[in-house]
C-alpha cells in the first residue's frame, strides 16, 4: 500500500517535471526567437539591451535614441509590455529627449507574437540592483501619497490619476497606468539608487530629501495608480 502510494507520487512528480521542462523550453525558445525580432527590426539601433548605462554626461544623454531597456524584466510587467509593443501608445508626452515638442506617437509596432516572443527576451533582462519582492504592490501608502503630492511634489512632471483623471507636469513619462506598466521593486530601487539605472536625467535626485520609508511608500503609492 505505502509502496504504490510512494509510486503514485514519484509518477506525478516526474510528470510535473516534465512539463516544468517543456514549459521552460518554451519560454526559453521565445526568448531566443524574441532576440531575432530585436536584432531583425532593428530595436538596438535605438535601445541599449546591455548594461551598466553608458551616459556619463547630458551629451551623451542627448545621443540615445530611445530609454534603456538593458534592465526591461526588471522594470516593466509582462503583461503590459507584450500589448504595448504591438500598441504603442505615447508613455513620455513629449517626444524622447525633449523639452518641447509633442510626442510623434510612431514608434514601430510588433505583430502578436513577435511582441509576444521581444517580451519573452525582453523579461530575461534584469539589473542585479533592483531587488525583488521588496514593495508590496497595489496597498495604499499615506506616507507614500503625502511626499508625492506634497513634500516633493512629484506630479510637477509626471502624470497621475487624481479623483479619476490624469493631471500634472508633461516633462516626465506619465505615471497615470504606472500600476499596469511599472514594477514596484523597479521604482523603489530607481529612487534609492539613482546613478545605477538611469544616472543622467532630468529628474531631481532625491537622495537626503526623501527617507527610505518615504521611498518605499512612494513606489508603494505609484503601484496603485490605474
Ligand atoms: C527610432 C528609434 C526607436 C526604435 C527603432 C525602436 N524604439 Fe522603442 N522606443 C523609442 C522611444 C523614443 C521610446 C519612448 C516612447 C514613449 O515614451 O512613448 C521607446 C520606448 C520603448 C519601450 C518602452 C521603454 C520605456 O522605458 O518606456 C519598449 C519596451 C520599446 N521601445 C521596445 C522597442 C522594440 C521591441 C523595438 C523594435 C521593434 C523598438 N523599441 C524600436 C525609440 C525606438
Ligand atoms: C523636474 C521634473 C521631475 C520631477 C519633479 C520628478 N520627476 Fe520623475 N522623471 C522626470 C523625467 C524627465 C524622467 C525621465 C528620466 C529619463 O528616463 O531620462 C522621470 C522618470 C521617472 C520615473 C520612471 C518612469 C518611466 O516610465 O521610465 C519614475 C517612476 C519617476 N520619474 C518618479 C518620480 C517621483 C516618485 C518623483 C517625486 C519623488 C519624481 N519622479 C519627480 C522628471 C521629474
Amino acid at each position: 500500500m505505502r509502496a504504490s502510494k510512494f509510486l503514485k507520487a514519484a509518477g506525478v512528480m516526474f510528470f510535473l517535471a516534465v512539463f516544468a521542462c517543456i514549459y521552460a523550453g518554451q519560454a526559453n525558445a521565445g526568448a531566443e526567437d524574441g532576440k531575432k525580432v530585436f536584432a531583425g527590426k532593428k530595436c538596438g539601433d535605438c535601445h541599449q539591451t546591455e548594461g551598466t548605462a553608458t551616459e556619463k554626461t547630458f551629451a551623451d544623454k542627448l545621443k540615445k535614441k530611445g530609454p534603456d531597456l538593458w534592465f526591461a524584466g526588471s522594470k516593466f510587467k509582462k503583461e503590459w509590455l507584450a500589448e504595448w509593443m504591438q500598441n504603442p501608445n505615447p508613455i513620455r508626452p513629449l517626444e524622447y529627449n525633449s523639452i518641447e515638442k509633442t510626442n510623434p506617437g510612431n514608434h514601430p509596432k510588433l505583430a502578436k507574437k513577435e511582441s509576444e516572443d521581444a517580451t519573452e527576451y525582453l523579461m530575461t533582462l534584469k539589473s542585479k540592483d533592483v531587488q525583488e519582492g521588496v514593495i508590496q504592490e497595489g496597498a495604499s501608502n499615506i506616507q507614500g501619497k503625502l511626499a508625492f503630492e506634497k513634500k516633493v511634489s512629484c506630479f510637477a512632471c509626471h502624470k497621475y490619476p487624481k479623483l479619476g483623471k490624469p493631471i500634472g507636469g508633461l516633462t516626465g513619462p506619465s505615471l497615470a497606468d504606472a500600476s499596469k506598466r511599472l514594477k514596484g521593486d523597479w521604482v523603489y530601487a530607481y529612487l534609492k539608487n539613482p546613478k545605477v539605472l538611469i544616472p543622467v536625467k532630468r529628474m531631481p535626485v532625491y537622495e537626503g530629501i526623501l527617507n527610505d520609508g518615504e521611498m518605499k511608500g512612494i513606489a508603494q503609492y505609484i503601484s496603485t495608480f490605474k
